[in-house]
């Protein structure tokens, strides 16, 4: 892909363990390439299979100017179109989320199946040929029932070792068997990698997220031991230990898997201990739901985080599971999707209330919504310098930024060796 020479530059001069300098987070051409390189090539976490449990419910996935439909068909595969009609482009299905029989275009009602073939066409002549006009598809890839979305041709092929890993690790809570119980947007402003930042470090939890904290240790989210506190990050590593021989004992995968910058399709899982009651992600650290999901007797069984690049979050509990998908609205805005899901037959008010079960994401989501727009506004002042990271807490921050460059460089041809080559001369 052709870009400026002040991008190229600004690439290549990147310093590994620092932010980036300000373009990265709010100029045009930065954005769209990161919508080319990052969003256009890479594997998106879009939603849950209990978003579209029949055939014909749908929902949209907006990203940047791009609208993606993801439907289920009436032999219940899931499929995904560009929200776009082939006729004259009009956007297709409106509103986050619905229900059809076949995807009708509100313009002039060229029809299409829930397969994405195009079904009717009024006015078109006898000798117009349909089947030259199928939606245009979307790749989809499913993993323990989360949706992932890939918009190139040729998506990267290790999404298969992704989904080989993460399946068992994420089948004993049958995301499946869910349903949403309760959903949130919230439209950050600040640029999309700022919010990515936020998340892949807790070192600004203890001071900003006091509903969090109640239950979430902070030194699971990339701590190292420091001076500071070498002999808690020690005592947190004990009893992840300790907890991890528990949980696989009783059949549930729980030991680090890391590979966040050394893959194409990048992510990171590990079952982490939660503190005081240990069961839950809530207010009390206890069940939000009575209803446990899918087979599983026990509440205490900490929380599974599984991280992705270049969008999303999530924790399964023993009673609910967040889930959090990242996407980009403009250079300076970004869409932030989270879904609370519960087993599809708790029944609220007598199993769940879904205040309760939402408190402390929803609070954390707007604390974290702050902290993004502080940042991204900080960026722009013209004092603003990359700062360095944490060597000790910042570690995944780092990653993010050393995958995310890697698959700039790659977009745009400049090869490590080319970075080298260029830096020394
Ligand atoms: Fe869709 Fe005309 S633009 S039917
Ligand atoms: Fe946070």
């Amino acid at each position: 892909m052709q870009i400026s020479n002040e991008m190229r530059a600004m690439i290549l001069r990147r310093r590994p363990g620092y932010s980036l300098e300000a373009p990265f987070y709010q100029s045009k051409e930065v954005f769209d390439l990161d919508m080319k390189a990052i969003f256009g090539r890479h594997w998106i976490y879009v939603g849950v299979e209990p978003d579209i449990p029949e055939p014909g419910d749908y929902f949209t996935v907006p990203m940047a100017r791009a609208s993606v439909v993801v439907v289920r068909d009436d032999d219940m595969s899931i499929r995904a179109f560009q929200n776009v009609c082939r006729h004259r482009g009009a956007r297709l299905c409106d509103g986050h989320k619905g229900s059809v029989g076949n995807i009708v275009c509100p313009y002039h009602q060229w029809t299409y199946d829930l397969t994405g073939n195009l079904i009717h066409t009024e006015h078109m002549g006898e000798s117009f040929d349909r089947s030259q006009f199928r939606l245009n598809m979307v790749h989809v890839g499913v993993v323990g029932g989360l949706i992932f979305i890939c918009l190139a041709d040729e998506p990267p092929t290790d999404f298969e070792d992704l989904r080989r890993e993460m399946e068992p690790y994420i089948a004993p809570h049958c995301v499946a068997d869910c349903k949403v119980a309760f959903e949130e947007d919230l439209i950050e402003n600040g640029n999309w990698k700022l919010t990515m930042e936020n998340n892949r470090e807790c070192y600004h939890c203890k001071h900003n997220h006091p509903e969090l904290t109640i239950s979430l240790y902070e030194f699971g989210f990339g701590y190292q031991p420091s001076p500071e506190n070498a002999s808690e990050v020690q005592a947190f590593k004990d009893l992840t230990a300790q907890e991890h021989s528990r949980w696989e004992s009783c059949g549930l995968p729980s030991v680090e898997r890391e590979y966040l910058d050394t893959r194409i399709t990048a992510y990171r899982t590990e079952r982490l201990p939660l503190d005081k009651a240990g069961e839950s992600q809530t207010m009390s650290s206890k069940v939000a739901c009575q209803r446990l999901l899918g087979d599983l007797t026990q509440r205490n069984l900490g929380g599974l985080s599984f991280w992705t690049q270049p969008n999303s979050w999530h924790h399964f509990m023993s009673d609910h599971i967040v889930t959090f998908s990242v996407l980009p609205i403009d250079p300076e805005h970004t869409l932030l999707r989270t879904k609370w899901l519960v087993h599809k037959d708790a029944v609220e008010g007598r199993d769940y209330d879904p205040k309760e079960l939402s408190a402390v994401w929803h609070a954390t989501n707007k604390q974290d919504g702050g902290l993004v727009e502080r940042t991204h506004l900080g960026a722009q002042c013209p004092g603003y310098k990359p700062g360095p990271y944490s060597p000790f807490t910042e570690e995944l921050v780092e990653k993010f930024m050393s995958w995310y460059f890697q698959r700039l460089r790659a977009e745009t041809g400049l090869s490590s060796a080319t970075v080298t080559s260029l830096a020394s001369g």
